[in-house]
């Protein structure tokens, strides 16, 4: 079977979540939507995938037209089409294309721009791949929190307890944004604690965790901040929770000291010089000199790429809405693979 998919919003998540699924061979795009012929349909034009107009009215419709691009109708067009829509439209717009999907009969994967509250479901490969599987519908969370699970569940799984607090220090915009900021200033999140470590809870409610953010003049990466407390009797050295995340998918180590790799800066030229399509980074990194277990409280830095961790968590959340793979690590494996084999980086 070859999963039909639709992407909602061919923007910075959404042009990327289409090359990952456009290399799988077991689900293909159906289409890409554009709320008018502007930037980004020309990359869908090359593509090849079939653009479809965000909005069902005849005349956004024809504006396409007008401007030379081919497009194949209006967003219930293209629901007709597909199996499962995977909505990148810009955080808070989501809600409203919910009952378009269910009306449709198609299932839909929100983005970590939309609330917990509204899907009912929450996604994260390494958390809860079985809790989704044959869902109608689910939100896959944030690159924040994409990224906290995939460090945190490894180690709530041997704990059997854990409880964290955590600092975001987090990119003003995305690299593409010239419209927001700040660009000369650090800008704390007064709602304290901030939506983002709770977030974790949206998938793996027995993590106690909290957090504070600041944003910063930076475009390319997250850092998080993160202590961690252990319950007596963990048995785990430093050296065995590096081992324990080494083993894990998802997670890059390196030692800052030996490789050189020392800020945000490095790891994104990093992952330009591995061939990376966008210089996106879908693994997080952990600094390994910068990991201390003390008695029962953990210390350690990531980085997170925000524009791509949650790209091939997409894919994983299409098999197991679908039902096609229960497994998570054969999913992750098969997804990874694949884009991997894609992007000619094997
Ligand atoms: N960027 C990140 O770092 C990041 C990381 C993780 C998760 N997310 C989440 O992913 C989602 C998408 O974010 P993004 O950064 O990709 O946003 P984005 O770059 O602004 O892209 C959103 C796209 O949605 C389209 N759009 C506008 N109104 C729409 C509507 N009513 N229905 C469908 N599509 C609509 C826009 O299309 P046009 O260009 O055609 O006008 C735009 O291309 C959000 O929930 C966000 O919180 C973002």
């Amino acid at each position: 079977m070859v999963i039909k998919v639709a992407i909602n919003g061919y923007g910075t998540i959404g042009k990327r979540v289409a090359d990952a699924v456009d290399a799988q061979d077991d689900m293909e795009i159906v289409g890409v939507t554009k709320t008018r012929p502007a930037f980004g349909c020309d990359l869908a034009v090359r593509k090849g995938y079939p653009i479809y107009c965000t909005y069902d009215d005849s005349d956004k419709i024809a504006a396409f037209a007008s401007a030379g691009y081919e497009c194949h109708g209006g967003l219930t067009d293209l629901l007709e089409v597909a199996d499962i829509v995977i909505d990148c439209s810009p955080g808070k717009v989501g809600a409203s294309n919910l009952d378009k999907y269910q009306s449709a009969g198609v299932k839909w994967i929100f983005q970590g721009g939309e609330k917990h509250a509204m899907t009912g479901m929450s996604y994260t490969s390494s958390a809860n791949h079985a809790e989704n599987l044959n869902a109608d519908g689910t939100r896959v969370v944030s690159c924040n929190t994409t990224g906290l699970s995939r460090t945190l569940v490894p180690l709530y799984n041997h704990c059997g307890k854990l409880s964290v607090e955590c600092t975001m220090i987090r990119r003003a915009a995305d690299p593409g944004d010239s419209s927001k900021g700040p660009i000369n200033a650090i800008k704390p999140v007064l709602k304290v604690p901030s939506h983002h470590g709770p977030d974790v809870m949206t998938v793996k409610p027995e993590i106690s965790i909290n957090s504070m953010a600041v944003a910063v003049p930076t475009t390319i990466m997250h850092v998080h901040v993160i202590v961690a407390q252990l319950p007596d009797g963990h048995g785990l050295t430093t050296e065995s929770v590096i081992d324990m995340w080494s083993k894990q998918p998802r997670i890059i180590l390196m030692d800052g000291g030996e490789t050189g790799i020392t800020t945000t800066a490095e790891v994104m030229e990093y992952a330009r010089d591995i061939g990376r399509k966008w210089g996106d980074l879908h693994e997080i990194f952990v600094w390994r000199d910068g990991v201390k277990l003390e008695g029962n409280t953990l210390y350690y830095f990531q980085a997170i790429h925000q524009e791509s961790d949650v790209i091939p968590e997409n894919v994983d959340a299409i098999r197991a809405l679908m039902g096609t793979e229960s497994d998570w690590l054969a999913s992750v494996a098969k997804t990874d693979q694949s884009i991997a084999k894609y992007n000619n980086i094997l």
